[in-house]
């Protein structure tokens, strides 16, 4: 069975003022009316074969998670005590799981359009686990992001997939820009695939104080119904590093399938106006909003009226108290405002 393994963890602050620290990106409902969180569970329905999920998650999202989870039977969450990254946080799940089982690895901060796609990527990428590969989702790089990890694209493992010749986790602009010219390199969507064993294999010939101090959380850990509360002095001690960097740069059995799925990882307003539903002119607009001559707006209100005349690519978006109004170029700059820092 695949296992997907939802982590839900930092709080983005680009997305401010809609998203806070008291209710993060994960559990809004940014595109469509449904949460990130709610569509990262929905596409892995238990009706296509996807075992019951496994959510890791800090005691500040908790409480959103259990309100989001929808009744979805069997559900486990880990309670994580203190952020510590992705590597152990994946790593505390794989310890929860069967060695046998292959792990969904899905961040709940994504906007998947395409869910077919995914759902056809995710079979594919099971069954390289299934052989032993430890499977990253290729999306075609388009910019040179320096957010993203990359993937070289290596030689064929059969026809849907191949090895990834090399994993490069967030270069530097230089880098990224020589990586889309030679045209051979994938942005790493964040999903992977791999079996329980591998993983932590791979973990302990590349990481072995994380797993070290992970497992000794989880040994020392306690459930309480469905949720399982590694213990809290323990997890502390554990190194804080993202998998990206602690296992699938260091791994020779790295391998990717390439996704074509209209994702987006919504990290700005600029990637939310793209990912919602826009009029003719490319405008966006969500609650009471009135616009004249305007192209390429999102203008989003929980609340006051807002009105906009002759304005081309901007965002407004008001939430209480806060209102933000940024140029398309800015929308990058959103998360060093004071408001977001400060929240
Ligand atoms: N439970 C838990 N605990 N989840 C965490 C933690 C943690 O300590 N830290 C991060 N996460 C979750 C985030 O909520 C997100 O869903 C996912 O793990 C990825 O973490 P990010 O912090 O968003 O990583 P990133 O965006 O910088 O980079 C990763 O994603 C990119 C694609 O969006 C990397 O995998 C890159 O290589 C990749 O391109
Ligand atoms: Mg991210």
């Amino acid at each position: 069975i695949l296992v997907p393994v939802v982590l839900c963890g930092g709080s983005g602050t680009r997305l401010w003022p809609r998203s806070r620290a008291t209710k993060p990106k994960p559990f809004l409902p940014l595109v469509g009316d449904t949460t990130l969180f709610r569509a990262t569970l929905e596409r892995c329905p238990a009706t296509e074969g996807f075992g019951a999920p496994v959510v890791v998650t800090g005691t500040a999202h908790i409480e959103h998670v259990e309100d989001q989870l929808e009744n979805r039977e069997g559900v486990q969450i880990i309670v994580e005590p203190c952020a510590r990254n992705t590597a152990a946080a994946i790593t505390l799940a794989a310890l929860r799981l069967p060695e046998d089982a292959i792990m969904l690895v899905c961040p709940s901060d994504h906007h998947i359009g395409d869910t077919k796609a995914f759902a056809q990527a995710a079979c594919a990428a099971a069954e390289l686990a299934e052989q032993g590969w430890l499977v990253s989702f290729g999306i075609e790089a388009t910019a040179p992001e320096t957010g993203f990890g990359y993937l070289k694209r290596g030689e064929a493992i059969g026809d849907q997939a191949y090895r990834t010749a090399q994993f490069v986790e967030k270069p530097d602009l230089e880098r990224a820009k020589s990586f889309l010219a030679e045209g051979v390199y994938a942005w790493n969507g964040g999903i992977f695939a791999f079996k329980v064993g591998d993983f932590l294999k791979e973990m302990k010939a590349h990481r072995p104080q994380i797993l070290a101090a992970v497992r000794k959380a989880v040994d020392q850990g306690h459930s309480d119904g469905h949720r399982f509360h590694p213990d809290a002095q323990a997890f502390a001690a554990v190194d804080s590093e993202s998998v990206d960097y602690a296992v699938m740069e260091n791994t020779g059995r790295a391998a990717m399938v390439p996704a074509d799925m209209a994702w987006s990882d919504i990290g700005n307003w600029q990637a939310l106006h793209v990912a919602r539903d826009r009029d003719e002119q490319g405008n966006a607009t969500r609650g009471d909003v009135e616009l004249v001559d305007c192209r390429n707006v999102l203008v989003d209100s929980d609340g006051p009226k807002v009105s906009v005349i002759g304005l081309e690519d901007v965002f407004v978006v008001v939430d209480g108290n806060d209102i933000m109004i940024t140029t398309a170029a800015g929308a990058q700059k959103v998360g060093k405002l004071s408001g977001a820092v400060n929240q």
